[in-house]
């Protein structure tokens, strides 16, 4: 039986133009470098396809991914656009990798070798991108090492070393003296490799906040992910998203209503009784949908009438309450954006991730997969 939630109350809206408008807004900033738009989990959890193609007609020349799945789907969706798989992926996977057409991460001779036999085979040479390791220590060849593969890769007949690049661990600090030494670091692989007779066509390092806060740090294209989708890398970087739009709106209806008297509290633990006879709104959408169930103590809310109402009691698995106080006009089926707008009042994900120390990456890619996401 297949599953279809799209019948449900609570949905995410997905803005397409604001991604399009995001994507063209960021090749402008950036030119003459080009940007390569960050899709994967699921577009951030806004729709991988539907992203991919907002971003391709807002002028991004390529996708980047982190799983092999997910460079299948955008190309099962008949996207052929580049799809750079941004780390190293199981090597038995090389076949599926090369026949689909995507641009494999080497950070090995083993991993290379898998691609370039498999390369090999088709008789092609596939492009792929050395990534280095220049002080974010989680994927990529130590500078050290990068020449030695860099040779080994523009030696193999199934091979053509398309790209270098690197990843910065802090560029949403752009002050963070790491930045200059890893920018240092890569610079000093990229003279080595010159000197040696090899040079990449496209060498590349800025993720959102690099690409926003270090124009020289954007070198040949820059992949962006959370700017993509409006919202915010990090504090420090903030004031630079002034014209990006978020994507993402998190919706539901009011499925009913009832008044508790003062002193009363609701849902498991009873924990705020109210100081008023209050009205509560109940809404079909709870921690198993991806909002956390840590944020009914945080003081934040949902809209409702255009009016943040603050969250009643803690959040259930498939539902949560709202106090109303005594605004006796909300009803069954009204509108609640948990995220978005609604009149003149506004709630990102970044509040969401500002009120529970966190980062609005994991609350969008945190939505779960039985929201429906529609795409407007
Ligand atoms: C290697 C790499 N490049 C770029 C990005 C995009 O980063 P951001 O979403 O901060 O733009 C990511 C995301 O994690 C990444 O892992």
């Amino acid at each position: 039986m297949s599953v279809d939630f799209s019948s449900r109350w609570a949905r995410a809206e997905i803005d397409s133009s604001a991604i399009t408008h995001n994507a063209a807004t960021l090749r402008a900033l950036v030119a003459p470098s080009r940007v390569w738009a960050v899709v994967k989990a699921n577009g951030y959890g806004h729709g991988s396809v539907e992203v991919a193609q907002a971003a391709l007609a807002g002028g991004a020349d390529g996708l980047c991914v982190a799983l092999v799945d997910e460079g299948v789907v955008l190309r099962r969706a008949g996207i052929t656009a580049p799809v750079l798989l941004l780390s190293e992926q199981p090597h038995d996977q090389a076949p599926l990798i090369v026949g689909y057409g995507l641009t494999p991460t080497v950070t090995t001779t083993m991993g290379a070798a898998a691609i370039g036999s498999a390369g090999a085979q088709q008789g092609r040479a596939v492009p792929v991108h050395l990534k280095v390791d220049t002080g974010m220590h989680r994927v990529g060849v130590s500078p050290r090492e990068a020449l030695h593969l860099a040779r080994y890769i523009d030696s193999h007949e199934g091979l053509d070393l398309e790209g270098l690049y690197t990843h910065f661990a802090v560029a949403d600090d752009p002050e963070h003296p790491a930045n200059a030494a890893q920018a240092g670091l890569f610079d000093d692989v990229v003279s080595a490799l010159r000197a040696d007779g090899i040079s990449p066509r496209i060498v590349h390092a800025a993720n959102s906040a690099a690409a926003l806060a270090a124009p020289a740090r954007r070198l040949d294209m820059v992949r962006v992910g959370i700017a993509l989708y409006g919202l915010q890398p990090g504090p420090g970087v903030a004031h630079l998203c002034a014209d990006l739009r978020p994507a993402m709106r998190l919706v539901a209806r009011v499925s009913a209503v009832r008044w508790i008297e003062e002193g009363e509290a609701v849902s498991y633990g009873l924990r705020r009784p109210v100081d008023k006879r209050s009205l509560i709104a109940t809404v079909p959408i709870g921690y198993a949908d991806g909002v956390p169930r840590s944020l009914w103590s945080t003081g934040a809310g949902a809209l409702v009438g255009g009016v943040a109402r603050p969250f009643a009691g803690t959040i259930t698995m498939d539902q949560l309450m709202l106090d109303c106080g005594d605004d006796s006009s909300v009803a069954p089926g009204d509108e609640v954006v948990l995220i978005g707008s609604q009149g003149t009042e506004r709630i990102t994900a970044d509040d969401w991730a500002r009120a529970l120390g966190t980062i609005g990456y994991e609350i969008v890619c945190g939505i779960a997969p039985r929201i429906a996401r529609r795409h407007l």
